[in-house]
């Protein structure tokens, strides 16, 4: 039996942006429930944004498609998904991360926007971005590599950020890891084919194929990623666009392109419902947040056409070896929880078969749980 303080994440995968809603304390649990489906050869990772849990997906040696509606999140998805790391030369690789790496600074939009106009990134730093932007596109457009050092690149750049993950706002002094000097890093890459798309997942969900294996981690509420992380969708499109505001978010920010249902309290839950019933796959993962819009039970309800559901639920505000819990259809129960309030909820729906054994190691952990989520008598 696993007990529930070993189900902290065993996989590694590359370290990635900073990123709201980033699956980095649940992506072992999801690992393992995706390890435990016998016999299975595709995943689909169906809001993925920064890969975190395709990449271990692709790890377990399945074919998995990363997608997604951001820009950013497509490059990603090109870097560790599409791009099979034996296929690519270390050494071309390195050669052209020193070569980026030497280039002279050069301020342009990116520096003028993000340094001097606004204070996301040093202005130091905002020049050599400038340059190394422009080189990627002059030099690497449309080879192997391009997506590899633009990943490479927005890594960089978000570890000598002056935000508090996001990018709505700056700090109002620099933040200490932005005097550090940008520098590429080549990304961890993975072996093996994989597919990288972009799109609307609400209209899109079901034209994706079969898949053995699906996670959903859609939105949680109305922050919208497209302007979070406006920085990163400006530097991977490099068009330089109008700006507005103290944070210099783009002027498409307005657009309707732009949005997504998922950020819009009452559009969200029909459009989540439609999402589940289109997505075809054998096994479904969900993942969601006990204080955003739809309930558990709604959550439950939208997967009824499985044969079977369980769902976990982890407390976010801790780690994700604090689970405290198991509600299922057959009535199990658990304690209350009242004093752990953000939970982090996997519900996995499928054939009754696959579904408990998906979730057995977790539900024998159930009874230490509830007994430590149990309020005293
Ligand atoms: C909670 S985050 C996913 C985080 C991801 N699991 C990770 O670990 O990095 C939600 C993602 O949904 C994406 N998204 C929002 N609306 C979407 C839509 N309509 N279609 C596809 N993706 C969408 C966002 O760009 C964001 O990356």
């Amino acid at each position: 039996m696993r007990s529930a303080l070993s189900l902290a994440p065993t996989i590694t995968v590359s370290r990635v942006i900073k990123y709201l809603g980033s699956k980095r304390r649940l992506v072992g649990v999801i690992g393992e429930i995706a390890a435990s489906v016998e016999q299975a050869a595709t995943a689909l990772d169906l809001f993925t944004g920064t890969t975190r849990v395709a990449q271990v997906f692709k790890g377990q040696g399945l074919f998995t498609t990363a997608f997604d509606q951001a820009t950013y999140s497509e490059v990603f998805a090109k870097c560790y998904i599409e791009t099979d790391a034996t296929a690519i030369s270390r050494s071309e690789l390195e050669e052209a991360l020193s070569y980026l790496s030497s280039l002279p600074p050069r301020a342009g939009y990116f520096t003028e926007t993000f340094c001097l106009a606004s204070r996301f990134v040093q202005p130091f730093n905002g020049a050599r971005i400038d340059a190394i932007r422009d080189a990627i596109e002059a030099d690497f457009t449309g080879t192997a590599l391009y997506p590899v050092l633009l990943t490479s690149l927005l890594e960089a750049a978000d570890r000598v950020d002056s935000t508090a993950g996001l990018q709505m706002a700056y700090l109002k002094s620099w933040a200490p890891r932005s005097f550090n000097p940008l520098q590429l890093r080549a990304p961890a890459l993975l072996s093996g084919p994989g597919r990288a798309c972009r799109g609307d997942a609400h209209e899109l969900a079901g034209a994706l194929g079969d898949f053995d294996i699906a996670y959903l981690d859609p939105p949680y509420n109305q922050h919208r990623y497209f302007t979070n992380y406006h920085l990163w969708e400006t530097l991977v499109r490099w068009d330089a666009p109008e700006h507005y505001g103290v944070a210099c978010k783009r002027t498409d920010s307005r657009d309707e392109s732009t949005r997504s249902v998922f950020n819009s309290r009452s559009q969200m839950p029909s459009a989540l419902r439609r999402v589940v019933e289109e997505v075809r796959a054998r096994l479904l993962i969900l993942s969601y947040n006990s204080e955003a819009w739809i309930s558990r039970e709604d959550l439950e309800k939208m997967c009824d056409r499985y044969e079977h559901v369980t769902t976990l639920a982890f407390d976010s505000k801790r780690y994700v070896g604090a689970q405290i819990g198991i509600f299922n259809p057959d009535g199990a129960r658990v304690g209350e929880v009242s004093h752990l309030r953000n939970l982090e909820y996997v519900i996995v729906a499928g054939p009754e078969k696959e579904v408990r054994r998906a979730t057995a190691g977790f539900r024998d952990a159930r009874a230490e749980l509830a007994m430590l989520s149990e309020p005293p008598r």
